[in-house]
């Protein structure tokens, strides 16, 4: 199993650069499933999410060829002929994010068999408001032998209202409401700017689409989609996490390859953390830290509110910060793996509830700890870089999830981490955002 060797101490320089969204990728992926012509991708990440969907989707009959290169990450997929509608526990135990192939199947096929997700390490994580809007829209759903089977001849236009915000719930039924007969009306969607980047490929695609990225999305189905070519987001929590790398470390850092605007929340926090934060362009943006931190508390919200998916990294940064942190996560019990593994590198951190109390700042000092998800992991890595002597970082399959060759990315700005071990060792017991 690989493990991250981290040496502390050394500030962040120069510029690294974010690669493309691992959470727009696998749903415009899952959108292919909607024709029978070729959807490609760009500014794929190399991420071991993506090459489980890749996985996904040829074990139904699709073809997909996943290209690295230096100048481009791409994605083909044909989905041509799905002979087999099915998404087999083996490959969802691994992604939750499988549940996304469930409404494009049912839009697209009238049938999918999904096996249903199980337990996960941040919380429970039910997709029953996928399955009450594809019943609204006329499926008849069942369940057997742990798999979700979902039946349509076609799917019919609808007016849904989720109960809560579902960032996949949106995509899941968006997608399937672009080929059902009719309108449909969904209400208090998320707006993630990974829920406009499928829509942008979807209207590319065919579909009629209004409002994405609000509350309201207004959609009229169309009998038939095309192929398409679509360039992936940046993955803005990729860029908020170097953002926190060059705040904790001291350092100045430009990340590169980035989209500001989604960055807002992560940005006013790092500012009221005493970082000085310069957009330099409409793709990058500095930060430069030369002075003592101080504390900023943070809530997590729905976009355009504080990501849940940094929570992690915050805290990390807050255990360097002078003051009393307060860290609340609304969005997913259970959030806090990170927070013991912290402690015992010198932090001083309790948990009540849904809130973390961070008491700083503390003298990290090195320590082997262990990733338990891939946003805690990289708390454990920004930690790691300000620890005095070297931090072991066991499990770092959970980071491989979804950062592209972190490592690499660090050194190249002066941080000191390598890896031991096989680069992307098969790993069946990950668990996934
Ligand atoms: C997505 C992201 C994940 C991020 C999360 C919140 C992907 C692949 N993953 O996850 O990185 O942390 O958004 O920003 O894009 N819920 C229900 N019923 C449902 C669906 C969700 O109760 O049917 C609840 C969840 O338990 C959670 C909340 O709604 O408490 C938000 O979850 P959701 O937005 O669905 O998260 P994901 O889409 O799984």
């Amino acid at each position: 199993m690989d493990k991250f060797v981290v040496r502390g101490g050394n500030p962040l320089v120069g510029t690294i650069r974010v690669s493309g969204a691992k959470n727009s990728a696998l749903p415009c992926m899952a959108a292919a499933i909607l024709t029978e012509d070729e959807v490609t991708l760009e500014n794929i990440p190399q991420v071991r999410d993506i090459e489980t969907e890749r996985k996904l989707l040829a074990s139904m009959g699709a073809e997909v060829e996943l290209g690295y290169g230096r100048a481009q990450h791409r994605t083909t997929i044909s989905c041509r002929n799905l002979s087999d509608p099915v998404a087999k526990y083996e490959i969802v135990k691994t992604m939750r994010a499988s549940s996304l192939v469930l409404g494009p199947l049912v839009a697209r096929c009238g049938m999918a068999r999904v096996a249903m997700p199980g337990g996960c390490a941040i919380g429970g994580r039910p997709i029953d408001l996928h399955l009450k809007g594809l019943e609204k829209m006329g499926a008849v759903i069942t369940q057997e032998h742990g798999y979700l089977e979902a039946r349509a001849t076609r799917l019919h236009g609808a007016h849904l209202v989720f109960d809560k915000i579902t960032v996949t719930g949106t995509e899941d039924l968006l997608m399937a409401a672009v080929l059902a007969e009719g309108e449909t009306t969904m209400e208090n969607c998320a707006r993630e700017p990974e829920v406009t980047d499928l829509a942008a490929l979807l209207i590319a695609m065919g579909a009629k689409i209004h409002g994405a990225g609000t509350p309201t999305i207004h959609v009229h189905g169309v009998p038939k989609l095309h192929g398409a070519r679509h360039r992936i987001n940046p993955d803005r929590i990729e860029a908020g996490t170097f953002l926190v790398a060059g705040a904790i470390t001291q350092g100045d850092l430009i990340v590169s390859n980035c989209n500001p605007q989604h960055l807002g929340a992560v940005i006013r926090k790092l500012e009221e953390s005493g970082a000085r934060i310069d957009i330099l362009s409409s793709d990058s943006v500095r930060v430069r830290a030369d002075g003592p931190l101080k504390a900023s508390d943070i809530s997590t919200l729905e976009y355009p509110g504080f990501p849940t998916d940094m929570q992690a990294q915050y805290m990390a940064l807050a255990t360097q910060a002078e003051g009393v942190t307060m860290v609340k996560e609304n969005i997913f019990e259970n959030r806090f793996m990170h927070v013991q593994e912290l402690n015992r590198m010198g932090a001083n951190i309790t948990v009540d509830g849904r809130t973390a109390t961070v008491r700083g700042s503390s003298r990290l000092s090195s320590a082997a700890v262990m990733c338990s998800d891939l946003r805690a992991s990289a708390s454990l890595v920004l930690a790691a870089m300000v620890a005095d002597g070297e931090t072991i970082i066991d499990r770092v399959y959970h980071m491989d999830r979804g950062y592209e060759r972190i490592e690499e990315k660090l050194r190249g700005v002066g941080a000191q981490i390598r890896r031991m071990g096989d680069v992307f060792a098969p790993r069946e017991d990950a668990w996934h955002e």
